[in-house]
């Protein structure tokens, strides 16, 4: 089914279907599968140890599909900053055409990336972030709601009001994040006023995702219910699924309140990622979900989920939905 919109011809797509950046999970085999099955696949640039590496990886993708994919860059708050410059230099040299920017304000970035007629996506979780980053002249904005796996922000709206309330306000093209897993979802986003969908918990539930088996597993095992909201009163809230350190982390929380620093919870968190993601070591720590999670039933192929999601989405906007229109 052709599914063409302001966000696919931007980016030049055949569905628009985006694959957002993942630590340790967007590497150049989920990227490029996704961009291969006419999605659009992003690399996560700081999940390479060195911007060497990422130029690597760029090189891998490359090697892997013809097809357009983008790299993520994002700001969080950090003890030690990465060197962000390095990374981005490193994603304009390598002739990357899209990036997808995340995290704090991207002022610092967006006037490079631009003045090398990169295409910018920027991911935001509030009306206001998305405005201010559209007046800095990204090219379209992905919002993710309060659903979502990773820093769902501090105000806490849900997609089902963020999405319209942002497509009221925003002129460029812009796509959905957070809770979307089918073409239910995808159908929704394209109501609500998007020009497409973006997904991260579901991509890691495919066969091409670097990722141990037991991180699919656990979530075809998890239930919307599963998730959890931790570094809340840091103001640095993020999703993940829980499991014995999260239960930990929200005990601690729980007993030091308002008091609590970053460097009280610091052993429970830092260097989770890859004793869960390479080692499949499910407690290491606490690693970002989605309540889609409660969506997620099997582990196929990135091809077979987004044929899959485009056949669910044809079905609906041909039949059902016509269906109420004729009654
Ligand atoms: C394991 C994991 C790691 C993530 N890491 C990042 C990241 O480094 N940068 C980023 O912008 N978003 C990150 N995200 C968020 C996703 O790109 C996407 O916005 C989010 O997963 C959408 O919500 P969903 O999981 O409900 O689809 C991560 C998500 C997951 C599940």
């Amino acid at each position: 089914m052709q599914l063409q919109t302001r966000f696919t011809e931007l980016v030049g797509i055949d569905y628009p279907i985006v694959q957002g950046g993942m630590m340790w999970v967007g590497r150049a085999e989920l990227a490029a599968a996704v961009s291969n099955a006419g999605g659009l696949g992003i690399l996560t640039a700081l999940t390479q140890p060195t911007p060497e590496d990422l130029r690597h990886e760029i090189d891998r993708c490359r090697r892997l599909t013809d097809k357009p994919f983008g790299v993520n860059l994002t700001i969080l708050p950090s003890v030690k900053p990465p060197p962000y410059a390095e990374y981005r230099r490193v994603i304009i040299e390598s002739g990357i055409r899209i990036v997808e920017t995340a995290g704090h304000n991207p002022r610092e970035h967006i006037g490079h990336f631009k003045e090398h007629g990169i295409t910018v996506i920027h991911k935001c979780t509030a009306v206001r972030h998305a405005l201010s980053a559209e007046r800095l002249g990204v090219d379209a904005i992905s919002i993710d709601g309060f659903e979502c796996a990773g820093h769902p922000g501090e105000d806490d709206v849900p997609g089902l009001v963020l999405i319209p309330a942002a497509a009221d306000k925003v002129s460029i093209p812009m796509i959905d994040s957070g809770g979307f897993g089918d073409g239910r979802g995808l159908v929704a986003a394209l109501a609500l006023g998007a020009d497409g969908m973006n997904m991260g918990t579901r991509f890691i539930a495919t066969k091409e995702a670097p990722v141990h088996d037991h991180v699919k597993q656990a979530l075809v095992d998890a239930s919307e219910l599963d998730t959890r909201l931790i570094m809340r009163p840091l103001r640095n809230t993020e999703r993940v699924l829980k499991n014995a350190a999260v239960e930990r982390v929200l005990a601690k929380e729980k007993a030091l309140g308002a008091n609590i620093q970053f460097e009280d919870i610091v052993g429970d968190v830092a260097g989770a990622y890859p004793k869960i993601m390479k080692e499949g070591n499910m407690d290491a720590g606490p690693w970002s979900c989605g309540m889609v999670a409660g969506m997620i039933h099997d582990v196929p192929s990135v091809k077979e989920l987004i044929d899959r999601i485009m056949r669910e989405a044809h079905e609906l906007i041909t039949r059902r939905l016509p269906g109420f229109a004729a009654r």
